[in-house]
C-alpha cells in the first residue's frame, strides 16, 4: 500500500513539475487549469495520509511553513557582487579601454548585454539538485535565510530540472513584483486602510521581508536568474552559456539577454531597450553589460566589491518639477554643514520627495537658485534625490537669494571653510548635531548595526542626556529605555542585550562604526587585515598606515590626528573597560601570504594591474617602491632604478617567466586547498 504511494507520489511530482514549469517558466501551458488542481488536490491527499513522504522538493512545500521568529544570517561561500556605473557611451568605451589595458588585449570584445532588473538579488544554493537555501544579498558577505518566502515563487524550481545535476550549484538572480502584480497589491491595500508600497520593487522587498511565507505566497512575485556563483559548477565557457544552461535546468532567464560583439553592438542594444522599457510587464532600470568569456572573468576578477569584468548602464534619471520652499542646514558627523532644499512634495520616479540634497554653497550659486523658485528634481535609482536647476522662465520676480549660515546651526559656533574645500564645516568637536550623527552612525548599518536603536532612538536618548559618548550605549539599562517614549518592556530588553553583545566585534567593522574620517568600510577592512589588534593601530605612526597597500594620504592622515585626540583614547580605554573584545578575521594562510613584491619594467604576459592583482588574489602584498620588506623584485623589460636599487639591498630579483611560473604554482595550491 505505501510502496504504491510512494510511487504515485513520485509520479504526480513529476507531473505537477513539469506543468508548473510549463505554465510558470514557459508561459505555455499543456494542460487546462482544472487538471493541474486535480493532480494537487492528489498529491496533497496522499502526503496528508503518509506524511512521512512528504519531500521537501515536493511542490506541497511552496506554500507551507509556519511564519519564523528570525531570519538566520547565511553567509554566502563567495561574496554577491554589486556593479559599478556607467551612464553613457564613452564611460562604455572608458569601461572596454580598461578592459583592454588590463588584458593586454585588442578589441573588440565579446560581450552579454542584459536588462537590469529593479527587484532584489538572491542566492539559490542546491545541492544534488535540490533547492537547500535561498537568501538575500544582504552586505554581500552575509545575507538573510528566506528559503521560506523564496519557496513560494512558482518560476524557482525546488529540484533542477534533468538527470545529470551538479553537486553543487549557487544560482544568483532578482526576485520582481510584476507591475500588474503591484498595482493590484497596492489596490488592495487601500481598500484595506494599509499603507501603499512607492514601487514595484518595495513591494518585493517588503514581501520577501515577511516572516510569515504565507504573505510572500499571496504575492504574485516572479524570479528571472542571471548568473552562478561559481563558473567551474557549471559546464560552460561563455555567460550566454550560463544563461541557456540555467534554462535547461528549469530556471527563468530573460529574453532580452543578447551577445554583443564590441560597444558599438551594446549601445545599440541599450536605445532598444531604452524604447521597450515602457511597454515591459516589470520595470527595468538600466543594463548589465558582462563580457562573455568566463576564462576573460576570470582573469580580469573582482576591485573591492565590483567585478572588473561587468558594468550597470542606468538609464537617466527621472524628473519632474516642483517649488523650493526652504533651506536647512544639516550637520554632518564630521562637522560638514550641507544645504537640504525642502521641497513641495512630489512624485519622482514613483516616489514622493520632500527634500533634496543642495550639495554645498558653491552648487547654489552655480545653478543660482532661490528660494521660492520652480526647481526641476531628480532621482537616479536609489541615489538621494538632487535639484538640477532652477526654472528661470517662471520666476516672478518675489524669489529670495539664498544665505549661507554663518554659524553651526546646532551648536553656534562659527563655521570654517578651509582652504581648498567647498564645504563649510564646524569644528567644534563637542557639537551636538555632530556627536549624534556619529553616535547615530554607530549603532548604524554602516556602524555595529544594532538592530532596535534607530535614529530616532538615539536622538532622544541624546537629547535626555542618557548617552553623549559611545561608551554610554554600554550602561543603559532596561528601565532608561522604557522611560522614552514609545519603548515597551520587551522592544527595551531586546536593545540592550544587542548593544551588550555588540562589545563581541570584528576589529574592521569598530573601526568602521567609529567613523572616522576618510576611513569607511573598505579602509577599515584593509587596515584590519594588517594590524592585529586595536591596540596596534592605537600606536601606528602615519609611515605605518602609509606603508598599507590601499590606505592613501588622507585617511593616513586622519587616522593618526583622531587616535592621538586624548578624548578618542579616553573613550577608547572607558570601552575596553566595559569588555569590548574584538576579534581579528581569519586572515587564513594563501600561498603568497607574507610575500612582498614590487614591479618594475614592463611584463609581456600581463598588464601591470593584472600582475598585481594576481598577487593579491593569492594573498600577497605589492607595493610600489623598494624597500627591506619586499621579497620578490618582478623585473620586466626595461626595468631601470628600481632593479640597480633592489640589488644594492641585496633583494631576490624575479624574472618575469619566473613570476608565471610561481603564481601559476601558487594558484595551483590555493585551488587545492579549496577543494
Ligand atoms: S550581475 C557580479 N545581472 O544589480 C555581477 N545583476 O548593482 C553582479 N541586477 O545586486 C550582478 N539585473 O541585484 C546582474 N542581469 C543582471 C542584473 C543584476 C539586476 C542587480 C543585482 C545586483 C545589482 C548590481
Amino acid at each position: 500500500m505505501k510502496e504504491s504511494a510512494r510511487q504515485r507520489l513520485a509520479l504526480l511530482r513529476e507531473r505537477i513539475n513539469y506543468h508548473a514549469h510549463r505554465y510558470y517558466v514557459l508561459d505555455d501551458p499543456e494542460v487546462a487549469d482544472v487538471e493541474y488542481d486535480a493532480l494537487f488536490r492528489e498529491l496533497l491527499e496522499l502526503e496528508e495520509r503518509y506524511p512521512d513522504l512528504v519531500s521537501p522538493d515536493s511542490p506541497s512545500q511552496r506554500v507551507g511553513g509556519v511564519p519564523l521568529a528570525q531570519f538566520q544570517q547565511v553567509p554566502h561561500r563567495l561574496p554577491m557582487l554589486s556593479l559599478e556605473n556607467v551612464f553613457n557611451q564613452q564611460e562604455l568605451v572608458d569601461f572596454e579601454e580598461r578592459l583592454l589595458r588590463f588584458l593586454k588585449a585588442c578589441g573588440p570584445l565579446e560581450y552579454v548585454a542584459e536588462p537590469k532588473l529593479d527587484g532584489l538579488a538572491v542566492e539559490l544554493v542546491y545541492v544534488k539538485g535540490v533547492l537547500t537555501v535561498g537568501s538575500t544579498r544582504g552586505d554581500g558577505l552575509v545575507g538573510e535565510d528566506i528559503t521560506a518566502n523564496l519557496k513560494t515563487i512558482a518560476a524557482i524550481p525546488l529540484r533542477l530540472r534533468g538527470s545529470d545535476p551538479p553537486e553543487l550549484l549557487e544560482v544568483r538572480g532578482e526576485v520582481f513584483l510584476p507591475i500588474a502584480g503591484f498595482q493590484t497589491l497596492n489596490e488592495q491595500r487601500l481598500a484595506n486602510g494599509e499603507t501603499v508600497f512607492a514601487n514595484p520593487r518595495n513591494a518585493a522587498a517588503g514581501s520577501l521581508r515577511q516572516l510569515d511565507p504565507q504573505i510572500a505566497a499571496a504575492r504574485p512575485l516572479d524570479f528571472f536568474c542571471y548568473g552562478v556563483a561559481d563558473p567551474n559548477q557549471v559546464p560552460c565557457r561563455t555567460q550566454i552559456g550560463v544563461l541557456r544552461y540555467l534554462q535547461t535546468l528549469g530556471f527563468k532567464v530573460n529574453a532580452k539577454a543578447t551577445t554583443c560583439r564590441g560597444v558599438e553592438a551594446v549601445a545599440a542594444h541599450f536605445a532598444v531597450l531604452r524604447e521597450l522599457r515602457q511597454a515591459l510587464p516589470y520595470d527595468i532600470d538600466g543594463m548589465v553589460v558582462k563580457v562573455d568569456s568566463l576564462a576573460l572573468q576570470g582573469r580580469l576578477g573582482s576591485k573591492a566589491r565590483v567585478p572588473r569584468w561587468a558594468v550597470a548602464w542606468k538609464f537617466e534619471a527621472t524628473q519632474a518639477t516642483t517649488t523650493l520652499i526652504g533651506v536647512e542646514y544639516a550637520v554632518g558627523r564630521t562637522g560638514a554643514v550641507t544645504p537640504v532644499a525642502i521641497l513641495e512634495p512630489i512624485q519622482v520616479g514613483g516616489v514622493v520627495v520632500r527634500r533634496a540634497t543642495l550639495h554645498n554653497e558653491d552648487e547654489i550659486r552655480r545653478k543660482d537658485l532661490r528660494l521660492g523658485d520652480t526647481v526641476l528634481v531628480q532621482r537616479a535609482g536609489d541615489v538621494i534625490p538632487e535639484v538640477v536647476k532652477p526654472i528661470a522662465e517662471r520666476r516672478s520676480g518675489g524669489e529670495q537669494l539664498i544665505a549661507m549660515p554663518t554659524h553651526c546651526p546646532s551648536c553656534k559656533s562659527v563655521l570654517q571653510r578651509e582652504e581648498g574645500e567647498i564645504i563649510c564645516r564646524c569644528l567644534n568637536p563637542a557639537c551636538p548635531a555632530q556627536r549624534v550623527r556619529a553616535l547615530i552612525h554607530y549603532v548604524g548599518k554602516a556602524g555595529l548595526d544594532i538592530d532596535g536603536l534607530g535614529e530616532k532612538a538615539v536622538e532622544l536618548l541624546y537629547e535626555q542626556g542618557l548617552v553623549r559618548d559611545i561608551p554610554d550605549f554600554y550602561a543603559l539599562t532596561v528601565t532608561d529605555l522604557t522611560k522614552l517614549d514609545g519603548w515597551a518592556e520587551k522592544s527595551a530588553e531586546n536593545a540592550v542585550a544587542v548593544i551588550a553583545a555588540s562589545l563581541q566585534v570584528p576589529l574592521a567593522r569598530f573601526l568602521a562604526a567609529l567613523g572616522i574620517r576618510f576611513v569607511g568600510e573598505v579602509t577599515a577592512q584593509t587596515l584590519a587585515r594588517r594590524f592585529d589588534s586595536l591596540e596596534q593601530i592605537r600606536a601606528a605612526t602615519l609611515e605605518d598606515f602609509l606603508d598599507v597597500e590601499g590606505v592613501g594620504e588622507q585617511s593616513a592622515k586622519s587616522l593618526v590626528e583622531y587616535f592621538r585626540n586624548p578624548h578618542v583614547a579616553i573613550m577608547l580605554d572607558a570601552l575596553v573597560t566595559r569588555g569590548l573584545n574584538m576579534h581579528v578575521q581569519d586572515k587564513g594562510v594563501s600561498p603568497l601570504t607574507g610575500k612582498v613584491f614590487v614591479f618594475t619594467g614592463t611584463l609581456k604576459s600581463f598588464s601591470r594591474d593584472e600582475a598585481k592583482s594576481r598577487v593579491k588574489a593569492l594573498g600577497g602584498q605589492v607595493v610600489s617602491a623598494v624597500g627591506k620588506k619586499v621579497t620578490h623584485v618582478v623585473c620586466g623589460e626595461g626595468s631601470g632604478s628600481k632593479q640597480k636599487k633592489a640589488l644594492a639591498l641585496g633583494l631576490p630579483l624575479v624574472s618575469e617567466s619566473d613570476f608565471v611560473r610561481l603564481i601559476h604554482d601558487a594558484a595551483t595550491l590555493s585551488q587545492r586547498d579549496e577543494s
